[in-house]
């Protein structure tokens, strides 16, 4: 286990050497809120970081962040610090549990719109300075579809949305896909169903998107698994301790420990065409 002075001196060796790794963004969202996305994407990370990947989670939640909060790692500097040009990306940059990386969204600031053109454009570079240092870079956003987020999905790789079984989450999950879809973007999409009681569940609430998307926006979302409903994740979130460490034999981080091997068993066979350079154009075209 790395603690935080090793992890940071790995992190500016790794800067030091310059451009390495082919870095990967994913977004993970949901239609509605509180499904479990923060978590989600805590502990996938986490199951990333234990394979052997460097992983770098980056609270996309301006408004309600809390992935420090769920790893009980108070941060120092955040997002805030690096939009108001306080701080640079690599300062910002803050070590949780197990040296997992990760960047602190802040709390009340109101929409990255809002900032000038050259507040964003040194957002952009700042971000685009981890381009080769990490392999993938997770931005974990809030619910629904704020601007910010439609930019973050649209620029992003690939966007995993979260649902669980009830049908306003279902709803919200195909209703975004929809808008995103209607905006004229070409998103990847794929799913994962939180919160299920069996596979049956999973499989059931999955199938009801899929042929939704299928039928009405010709879309193909592919599943990337299930997550059992387990109480080990709010006992976990008490504890202000990822799931991954707190219980890592649990019903719920085996589903997430098997999302994360399907994910980099799929992943292997994506094109990389819509890499990280490809990312910041985006960014850029879709603020300016
Ligand atoms: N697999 C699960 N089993 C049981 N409870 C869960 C599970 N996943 C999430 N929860 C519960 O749901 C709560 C909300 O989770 P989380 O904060 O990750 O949701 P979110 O989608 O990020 O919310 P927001 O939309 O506010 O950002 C957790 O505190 C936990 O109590
Ligand atoms: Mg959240």
């Amino acid at each position: 286990m790395l603690d935080q002075a090793q992890a940071l001196r790995h992190l500016v060796h790794s800067k030091d050497e310059g451009s390495a790794k082919t870095t990967r963004v994913i977004t993970v969202t949901s239609g509605k809120g509180g499904v479990g996305k923060s978590n989600f994407s805590l502990n996938f990370a986490m199951a990333l970081q234990n394979r052997g990947y460097s992983v770098l989670i980056f609270d996309a939640d301006i408004s309600f962040a809390n992935i420090d909060i769920l790893m009980g790692t108070p941060a120092k500097y955040n997002l805030i610090h690096l939009l108001k040009g306080e701080k640079s990306i690599w300062e910002i940059i803050q070590v949780g549990p197990s040296g997992l990386q990760f960047i602190a969204g802040g709390s009340g600031f109101q929409d990255l719109v809002q900032l000038s053109d050259r507040e964003l454009d040194y957002f952009a570079e700042q971000i685009g300075k981890l381009h080769g240092h990490l392999d993938f870079i997770l931005f974990d956003t809030g619910a629904g579809l704020s601007k910010e987020t439609v930019k973050f999905i649209t620029a992003a790789e690939e966007t995993i949305v979260v649902t669980t079984p009830e049908p306003t989450s279902i709803t919200d999950a195909y209703a975004l896909i929809k808008m995103i879809n209607g905006m004229g973007h070409s998103a990847s999409f794929r799913l994962v169903v939180n919160r299920v009681v069996d596979d049956r569940e999973g499989h059931q609430t999955a199938d009801n998107i899929r042929q939704v998307a299928s039928k009405y926006l010709n879309m193909d979302i592919p599943v990337l698994g299930f997550v059992p409903d387990d109480t080990s994740v709010t006992k976990a979130v008490r504890r202000q301790t990822p799931l991954s460490i707190a219980f890592p034999n649990s019903e719920a981080m085996r589903g997430i420990d098997r999302i994360a091997s399907r994910f980099l068993l799929e992943e292997r066979s994506l094109s990389s065409s819509r890499g990280f350079t490809g990312f910041m154009q985006r960014m850029k075209r879709l603020w300016s």
